[in-house]
């Protein structure tokens, strides 16, 4: 079973989006600084009014979805379908836009702490023009796990076995199958807790540490990720990860990639190099 180590990192850099809302992009930073299927990762964290006041005023998504995970805070969503949700601090929203969504996110406070993050993954092609959907996902759904060697784990999306226990998230659990297969954990760990988990060998994966640091491996092999920065996995089946000596806090997030090359929008490397294979050798067009 091969273990997946450091590949790259991504330094987030400081940016500001919708009405000035100030915050630090990692995935998406730069043009082509993206992680198939994942196109964007925002952190907002402030305690300045400020920063945040004037919010995202109405504005269209289309071909994707938007994830919006709350640390603190509270935000409004409207949409042009009607929806309406206030999100919360552990709360999350998944936002499917698929052939369109007008929404405004808002803040519901004007004065102490906003931090979250938003993810922003691609859809296939198949399912871009799909219709738009929209969830809200209050934090007592989420499940939240004590880990053995101390600490928390929540599960968003996607499945973690910790300690003979398997637990799915409420977003991509056996139920709702989402087809880029996303997992999305947030881990708070103490000095030194050493963390294992499953991920499809087939999927891309990052780690991105918004407090505290840690490393990436076991013993000589371990890599040190800098603290707000996406640290790119390589490929492979399991990872572990351990935090620093002041502990840690940080989501881990893996999925399906959504790969495009030229012509040719395919789920893996593999089926585009059988597409290219199959169009040199003249079999691209013919009946199955
Ligand atoms: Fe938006």
């Amino acid at each position: 079973m091969t273990t997946r180590s450091l590949q790259h990192v991504i330094q987030s850099m400081p940016t500001s989006d919708g009405a000035g809302v100030k915050l630090r992009r990692s995935i998406g930073a730069q043009r082509g600084l993206y992680l198939d299927p994942f196109l964007m990762l925002d952190e907002f964290g402030t305690d300045h009014p400020g920063d945040y006041i004037a919010g995202f005023p109405a504005h269209p998504h289309r071909g994707f979805e938007t994830v919006t995970y709350m640390l603190d805070g509270r935000m409004q969503h409207r949409d042009h379908l009607g929806n309406v949700g206030d999100l919360g601090p552990g709360g999350v929203q998944w936002m499917t836009a698929g052939r369109g969504v007008i929404h405004s996110e808002m803040p519901l406070q004007e004065s102490g702490r906003m931090r979250g993050f938003q993810l922003w993954i691609n859809l296939p092609a198949a399912e871009k023009m799909k219709p738009a959907g929209y969830r809200d996902i209050p934090a007592a759904e989420i499940p939240e796990l004590a880990l053995p060697e101390g600490g928390t784990i929540k599960v968003i999306a996607g499945t973690v076995e910790v300690a003979g226990q398997t637990v799915s998230g409420p977003v991509n659990g056996p139920a709702s199958r989402l087809s880029t297969d996303p997992l999305y954990l947030d881990l708070a760990l103490p000095a030194g807790a050493r963390f294992e988990q499953a991920i499809g060998a087939s999927h891309n994966a990052f780690v991105y540490a918004y407090e505290g640091s840690l490393s990436i491996g076991d013993g000589a092999a371990a890599k040190a990720i800098p603290t707000q920065a996406a640290g790119v996995l390589t490929p492979g089946e399991r990872v572990s990860l351990t935090a620093g000596p002041s502990g840690l806090r940080a989501v881990l997030i893996a999925g399906e990639p959504v790969v495009q090359y030229g012509p040719f929008v395919m789920n893996t490397r593999e089926e585009i190099e059988q597409a290219i294979r199959d169009y040199n050798d003249g079999t691209l067009a013919k009946a199955a």
